[in-house]
């Protein structure tokens, strides 16, 4: 049998338990293959378990936190829109690029047109930011091909980069994400060619989720409705960029199809808040948008907290609405904007990030749990929502491997 590796003398913030932050003083860690086969305090680590011990590491007091998700990202695209950022310092909002044909659409021209290898080196150098920062699971959406071939394309893609890289990476098809130009006052057909491509993605095994995005500059319930109906019938759970720049009712749409998350939600109503509290769908919010959107109105947070709706954060990475490629900014400004605790915002890229994507299997350190964890240079977990651009994290283990770069000293 191979021997078990104990990870200790750390402080373990393992969100397991009933105390504040499931602290761990004088933690250990043992990991038996992939999993975490015991969690505590070294000092109750069971005699027959230590025996079977093999290789030992020293963390040397540091804080280790499970591994963080990125529960919503679109890290595959084409191009950049820094050009779009300056006209929306001059005034114009992000609707009306929309509308005018720019925003997600001139994503699609630049995705459409660039090669396989480019998208390829293109995100593996965002999931490696990612990474660097503790994400050991990550989401990624496609939406910016929006035609069968492109969103397989960039599907494929992602899922190449979840075989070549130490992380887990789950795909959501988001081919209701805008209208491509070739459908232009055709959107309930473009519907139908959405529902009609589901199937052939997810016999090519690439779709774990189908996500849209309701809006008035995006589809209408109604359409939402058919896409989600689709992805029922194949058995395949949803999600959706609801709410984020009016109340379209997205949420309880989404909350009838048993939705894993919701995401965005700054307008989401009473209602919405109910009928996703009645689904245990989580409420994904995304910081990062919120600021570079330069949004003002706040998503419901107390509203959320009453009605014990899960909080989830995520980098919504993605050339328009949110750039950014690091989870501890989105700590920071849900911490700074929404005024999330520190422990609510660490548990939002852990436990909740991991439900968000109906994962059970990772979000805490507790026996069972795959061991995936981060260790930082820090004293206390609130400093992953004091300090901001600057990296604390220095070691990364994913499914019981210590991913390099990492030193591997001992
Ligand atoms: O999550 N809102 C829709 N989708 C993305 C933005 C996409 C884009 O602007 O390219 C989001 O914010
Ligand atoms: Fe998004």
């Amino acid at each position: 049998m191979t021997g078990l590796t104990l990870w200790r003398n750390s402080r373990l913030a393992t969100l397991a338990g009933d105390l504040p932050w499931g602290l761990v003083e004088d933690g250990a860690l043992l990991v038996e293959r992939d999993k975490l086969a015991w969690v505590g305090p070294l000092t109750d680590l069971p005699h027959d378990l230590r025996a079977r011990v093999g290789a030992e590491h020293d963390l040397g007091g540091a804080l280790v936190t499970p591994g963080l998700v990125d529960c919503h990202t679109h890290l595959i695209y084409g191009g950049q829109r820094a050009r779009e950022f300056e006209l929306r310092l001059q005034g114009a909002s992000y609707e009306e690029i929309a509308r005018a044909g720019g925003g997600i659409r001139s994503t699609v021209v630049a995705t459409r047109a660039a090669s396989n290898e480019d998208l390829f080196a293109a995100a593996r150098a965002r999931a490696l930011t990612l990474m660097a920062e503790g994400v050991s699971t990550l989401e990624i959406k496609s939406g910016y091909g929006l035609n069968l071939h492109d969103e397989g394309r960039c599907l494929s893609i992602a899922r190449r980069l979840g075989a070549e890289l130490p992380l887990t990476i789950r795909t959501t098809f988001l081919g209701a994400h805008a209208l491509p130009p070739e459908f232009d006052g055709r959107a309930d057909d473009y519907i139908d060619a959405v529902c009609a491509w589901m199937p052939q993605l997810q016999a090519r095994g690439l779709v774990d989720a189908v996500d849209a995005f309701c809006e008035n500059i995006g589809f209408s319930p109604a359409q939402t409705r058919r896409v989600f109906e689709a992805a029922r019938a194949l058995g395949l759970p949803v999600k959706l960029h609801a709410e984020q720049l009016s109340d379209q009712g997205g949420a309880a749409l989404a909350a009838e199809f048993g939705a894993l998350s919701c995401d965005h939600l700054e307008h989401l109503g009473a209602a919405g808040v109910r009928a996703m509290s009645g689904a245990g769908t989580i409420a994904v919010l995304l910081p990062g948008a919120y600021y570079f959107l330069r949004e003002t109105k706040l998503p419901p947070i107390a509203q959320l907290r009453e009605q014990r709706v899960p909080i989830a954060l995520a980098s919504d990475h993605n050339p328009g609405s949110s750039p950014g490629l690091s989870l501890q900014l989105m700590i920071s400004m849900a911490c700074t904007f929404f005024r999330l605790t520190p422990e609510e915002a660490v548990r939002g890229v852990t436990i909740n990030g991991a439900r968000a994507l109906g994962l059970h299997d990772r979000g805490t350190l507790a026996a069972g749990q795959r061991a995936d964890f981060a260790v930082w240079e820090l004293q206390h977990p609130n400093e992953l929502a004091y300090w901001f651009g600057h990296n604390p994290c220095r070691r990364v283990v994913v499914a019981g491997h210590e991913r390099p770069p990492a030193p591997q000293k001992t």
